[in-house]
């Protein structure tokens, strides 16, 4: 099975990928086959709104959008993932978000409904409380039901912020990487 994840993280190597890699790590184990699209390396326009993909089926603007929506489209898993950015999704996520509009054209929409992809979500806070986080993760719930895409389980990191955070605190890795097992039985595999 082919994965695609992307993350809204700025930070190709910071705490939203230590977490995602133990849970590649868990699926990788089982041979699934992962693209890692860290928003923070890419180039994303603002979607201008000019509505032009409701009838074109496509984006005029020619950046990195079309390519990850393509990857997405030939997944059985889809991970969203996102640190948390004043209590929702970063910007450059909601801008991804955003220019995902020709996923909503007729042809796209019945694509990925053909293509019955299944969706996680991964949401990471430097506070403590999980309810800050359950809004990233309805963010991309709600992302993912345009998509026809259902959310099969998620993920929910809390305490960490700074680089180091993370050697401190192994129990968060190990959740992670156990998250990323018990996906397994769920994919039909
Ligand atoms: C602009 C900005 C806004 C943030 N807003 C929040 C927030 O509202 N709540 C929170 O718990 N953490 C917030 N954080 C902290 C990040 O969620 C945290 O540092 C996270 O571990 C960063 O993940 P990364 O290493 O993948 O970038 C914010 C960080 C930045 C840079």
């Amino acid at each position: 099975m082919k994965a695609t994840c992307i993350s809204g993280s700025q930070r190709p190597n910071g705490n939203t990928a230590s977490v995602l890699n133990e849970i590649f790590r868990a699926l990788q184990e089982r041979d699934i086959e992962i693209t890692y699209h860290c928003l923070g390396e890419k180039t994303i326009n603002y979607c201008t709104g000019c509505k032009s993909c409701y009838t074109n089926e496509k984006c005029v603007i020619n950046d990195d959008v079309p390519g990850i929506i393509d990857d997405l489209l030939h997944s059985g898993l889809v991970i969203m993932a996102s640190p948390s950015y004043w209590g929702d999704v970063t910007g450059q996520m909601k801008v991804f978000i955003d220019r995902c509009a020709p996923c909503c054209a007729a042809d796209l929409t019945r694509q990925f409904k053909n293509a019955e992809i299944k969706g996680m979500a991964v949401a990471v806070r430097a506070g403590q409380n999980k309810k800050e986080n359950e809004n990233l993760i309805h963010t991309f719930e709600h992302f993912l039901g345009h998509l026809n895409i259902p959310l099969i389980s998620y993920l929910t990191v809390e305490g960490i912020d700074m680089p180091d955070d993370l050697k401190n605190k192994p129990e968060i890795l190990k959740t992670a990487y156990d998250f990323g097992k018990s996906v397994i039985p769920l994919l039909n595999i």
